[in-house]
C-alpha cells in the first residue's frame, strides 16, 4: 500500500511538473501585433533622408566654423585674408578660395593645428555640393 501511494504521489507530482513546463511555454509564441512597425519604419526613414540632404549654414556649418575656425579668421583682419565669420564670407571663401583643398591638406592642414573630424570635413563638402544652402 506505501509503495502504491508513494507511486502516485512521485507520478503526480512528475505530471504536474510537466504541466507547468507546458504553460511556461504557452506565452512566447503569442508576440505583440507588428501593425505599427512599418509605420515607425517610414518616419524613421523620412527624418533620416532630411538629416542626410540637407546640410545648412545655419543648421550645421556655422557651428563648425565658430569651433575650428573663427578664432583666426575672422573680423576686419582675418588670417590670410580670408573671413568665415559670416554666410556670405564662409560661402566666397568656400566658393572661390582654398577651403575645401585645405581642410583635407595633410601636409597644410587647416585648422593649422590638425585636420577636423570627419564628420566635420564631410559636412562641409556636403554644404558645398548643395550648393551653400543658408
Ligand atoms: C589658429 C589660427 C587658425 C585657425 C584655427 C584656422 N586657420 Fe586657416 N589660416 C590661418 C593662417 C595664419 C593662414 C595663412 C597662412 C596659411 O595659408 O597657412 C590661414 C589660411 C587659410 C586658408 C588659405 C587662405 C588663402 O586663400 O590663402 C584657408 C582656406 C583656411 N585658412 C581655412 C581655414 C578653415 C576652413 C579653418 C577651420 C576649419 C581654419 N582655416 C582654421 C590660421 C588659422
Amino acid at each position: 500500500m506505501k509503495k502504491l501511494s508513494l507511486l502516485i504521489l512521485l507520478s503526480t507530482f512528475l505530471f504536474c511538473l510537466a504541466c507547468s513546463e507546458g504553460e511556461l511555454e504557452t506565452p512566447q509564441p503569442t508576440t505583440p501585433p507588428t501593425t505599427n512597425d512599418p509605420m515607425d519604419d517610414d518616419d524613421d526613414d523620412q527624418s533620416d533622408d532630411m538629416d542626410g540632404d540637407a546640410v545648412t549654414y545655419t543648421n550645421s556649418v556655422s557651428t563648425i566654423l565658430a569651433s575650428n575656425c573663427n578664432s583666426c579668421h575672422n573680423g576686419a583682419n582675418p588670417s590670410g585674408g580670408l573671413s568665415l565669420d559670416s554666410y556670405t564670407a564662409a560661402k566666397n571663401g568656400t566658393q572661390n578660395g582654398n577651403v575645401l583643398s585645405r581642410i583635407r591638406d595633410v601636409n597644410n592642414p587647416m585648422p593649422q593645428a590638425g585636420l577636423m573630424s570627419e564628420d566635420n570635413i564631410k559636412a562641409i563638402e556636403d554644404w558645398a555640393e548643395g550648393g551653400f544652402l543658408e
